[in-house]
């Protein structure tokens, strides 16, 4: 599977065929500049963990362009409609069955809203399994118990989880969350975009290899092949 880190929580993972982008936010963050352009992006499925403005600032533009199915929690998708999103797969808390496998819609410790201030219903993570394999991503989310169940849903290669504390985790929370998941590759992210999140790297990067995992942190538009 490939991964490419688009600043903040914006990435996408190339699995089973199929192109998936998470958290489309990129336009407004300024460390992305010169580094990633939107009309290069590519999907197939936009997954949205949550309505705030820094998981959706470029989703609208970034489906139409793309023509992707953006999945997320029924809120979040009946707001991309009302601004033109046609390919939609709104979903609650659950399980389904898509072309490119299985995918779990599970809930993380955070709130949304919309950026028009409208409701967004619950925030989640996605646990996303094609014939390559299973990987998750827990969103925007505090240390939870509920990520106990995330194994139950297949061994995931590796695991993506905030680290820049504040409104999320930190590192040392997401290596309770990776031991909790059973994960033994965590790629960081939501850290450095603003003041609140910015992280030491180094001591970051030692949480988990002091624990004997390994902990990436990206540069943006930067990919991996995991
Ligand atoms: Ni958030
Ligand atoms: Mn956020």
């Amino acid at each position: 599977m490939k991964f490419t880190f688009y600043g903040h929580a914006c990435f996408s993972v190339v699995s089973g065929g199929k192109t998936f982008l998470f958290d489309p936010f990129i336009t407004p963050n300024e460390l992305t500049h010169g580094k990633v352009n939107l009309s290069d992006i590519k999907a197939d499925y936009i997954l949205v963990s949550h309505g705030h403005g820094d998981h959706v600032a470029d989703l609208v533009a970034l489906a139409l362009q793309t023509g992707a199915t953006v999945i997320g929690a029924y809120e979040v998708v009946g707001w991309a409609q009302k601004l033109g999103v046609q390919n939609v797969r709104p979903m609650n808390f659950g399980s389904a069955t898509l072309d490119f496998g299985r995918l779990h819609f599970v809930p993380a410790a955070h709130s949304s809203s919309l950026p028009d201030g409208s409701y967004g219903g619950n925030p989640g993570g996605f646990i996303v399994t094609t014939s390559e394999g299973t990987f998750y991503y827990s969103g925007d989310t505090g240390l939870t118990m509920e990520m106990q169940l995330v194994p139950h849903y297949g061994k995931s290669k590796f695991a993506i989880l905030p680290v820049g504390g504040n409104f999320t985790m930190d590192a040392d929370d997401a290596l309770t969350a990776a031991r909790m998941i059973d994960c033994d590759k965590i790629i960081g992210v939501h850290f450095d975009t603003f003041g609140l999140i910015k992280i030491d790297h180094d001591a970051a990067k030692k949480v988990f290899a002091d624990a004997g995992k390994e902990l990436l942190l990206l540069e943006i538009g930067e990919s991996v092949t995991l």
